[in-house]
């Protein structure tokens, strides 16, 4: 007689057989989920996500299909927009005023009670610590009180494996993450297993783009006044008229590696956007006249940089057959791939390069619940860091900064890989 995992009762344990009480299932002579009753595998698993990483306080409930039960979000953007940028202690007290509301609030819209969540996942690292702190705390208080598992969730992870809630996407597959936090090329071997292939060395391209943002004056103007910077920018291309009016310096061209760098391209806004003020007379609170144009320059700048480098990882993958050609998929996800214009650009790369582009929809690209929630099913399903024991949740604690598995930037510079840049003609021409 055998316990089964989840309910615990004791039942014969009988192999592979799905009439009896207990069973394992075997794949590929790996033994995937040992001593569950056939009850247990019937019924749907839910798991509860909570996400404050950064600004957004977010919870979900997803079931182990990959249907969303019930979610909710809190975005402090209009707030952080006002003040010029995150304060972290005022951030920390939105998290705090509105965790318990936008709790009740996903499991109301998902119709269930705590006692019906199987496991309560939550964003450990990285992150601001003032905000991590603040959901770390409720979750592992969701766990105690509920006597639920706590699976403990790197951010970047889960920006990672979102699109493979919705879309058929097998190991191993590229990622590149384009966040206001982050900017990350890797490899996705398994839902536990990360090879990171290159990172930004500075700023990262949606802080470029709030920034930027924010040295236009861009919360002046009626119709972006509530929008963060990215997608203030990406507004603001559209209607260009003259794309190429603006240079930018092509970013670290004879760097033969897969690192970002978005300062550069930052000054250079900076010093023509003041070039401009001076030359023109521009007077406090007033706009330029070619703030369109500048928009759709930086962004042209930043997705070509982006995609550069994107396209030396393909060649790496290739070079060192990394990838099998079924496999041949980029997955890109992080507030900034939320920007269609970039995501164009991508696609061209990844046509060349014979790649598929899976990209998740905007708010699930954006920090949520949801993808916490996801990652905790992934893990949920592999029995990977599914903590039960009280004493080891209790010990759990927030890290600021945690890389994103093991470092390949080294064994990428070594590979050498030249590699022509995307031309801006062979953009717009398509
Ligand atoms: O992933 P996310 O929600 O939070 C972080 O982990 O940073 O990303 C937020 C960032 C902001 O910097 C914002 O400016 C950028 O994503 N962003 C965009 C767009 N929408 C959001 N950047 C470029 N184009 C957009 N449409
Ligand atoms: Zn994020």
């Amino acid at each position: 007689m055998w316990p089964c995992r989840l309910c615990l009762i004791k039942r014969p344990r009988i192999r592979c057989n799905m009439n009896s009480f207990l069973f394992r299932i075997f794949i590929n002579d790996r033994i995937l989920l040992k001593n569950y009753c056939s009850n247990e595998l019937a019924r749907s698993i839910k798991i509860l996500g909570v996400e404050t990483s950064c600004d957004d306080t977010g919870i979900a409930i997803v079931d182990n299909t990959g249907a969303i039960l019930g979610e909710s979000l809190h975005s402090q953007t209009p707030t952080h927009i006002s003040f010029g940028g995150i304060i972290p202690p005022i951030a920390r007290e939105f998290h705090r005023k509105n965790i318990t509301d936008v709790c009740e609030q996903a499991l109301k819209n998902a119709g269930l009670k705590l006692r019906d969540i199987d496991a309560i996942a939550t964003t450990v690292k990285p992150g601001m610590p003032l905000s991590l702190m603040i959901g770390k705390n409720f979750g592992k208080y969701l766990s105690r009180i509920g006597n639920k598992p706590f699976i403990p969730i790197h951010h970047m992870e889960a920006h990672a494996l979102t699109a493979r809630m919705k879309e058929e996407v097998n190991f191993p597959y590229l990622v590149l993450l384009i966040s206001g936090g982050h900017c990350l090329l890797a490899l996705v071997e398994s839902v536990t297993k990360f090879h990171l292939l290159g990172s930004t060395m500075d700023d990262a391209p949606g802080e470029a783009f709030d920034k930027v943002a924010r040295r236009l004056k861009m919360h002046n103007i009626f119709e972006y006044r509530n929008k963060n910077g990215g997608a203030a920018i990406e507004m603001a291309a559209k209607k260009a008229t003259d794309p190429v009016q603006f240079e930018f310096p092509p970013t670290m061209p004879h760097y033969r590696d897969c690192n970002f760098s978005f300062s550069g391209l930052k000054n250079s806004a900076f010093r023509q956007i003041q070039k401009l003020e001076i030359d023109l007379n521009i007077m406090a609170d007033e706009i330029i006249p070619d703030i369109n144009n500048l928009c759709a320059g930086f962004q042209l700048a930043v997705a070509k940089h982006i995609a550069n480098k994107t396209k030396r990882a393909m060649l790496f993958l290739d070079n060192e057959n990394l990838i099998p050609n079924e496999n041949r998929t980029l997955v890109v996800s992080g507030g900034v791939a939320c920007n269609n214009f970039i995501a164009k650009v991508l696609g061209i790369v990844s046509d060349q390069q014979n790649y598929r582009l899976v990209r998740p929809p905007p708010q699930l690209c954006m920090d949520n619940g949801v993808m916490i929630a996801w990652n905790g099913m992934e893990r949920w399903k592999i029995n990977a860091g599914v903590l039960r024991d009280p004493r080891e949740i209790e010990e759990i604690d927030h890290q600021s900064r945690a890389p994103l598995g093991d470092d390949w930037t080294s064994r990428i510079k070594k590979a050498h890989i030249q590699c022509s840049i995307i031309k801006t003609k062979d953009i717009y021409s398509t």
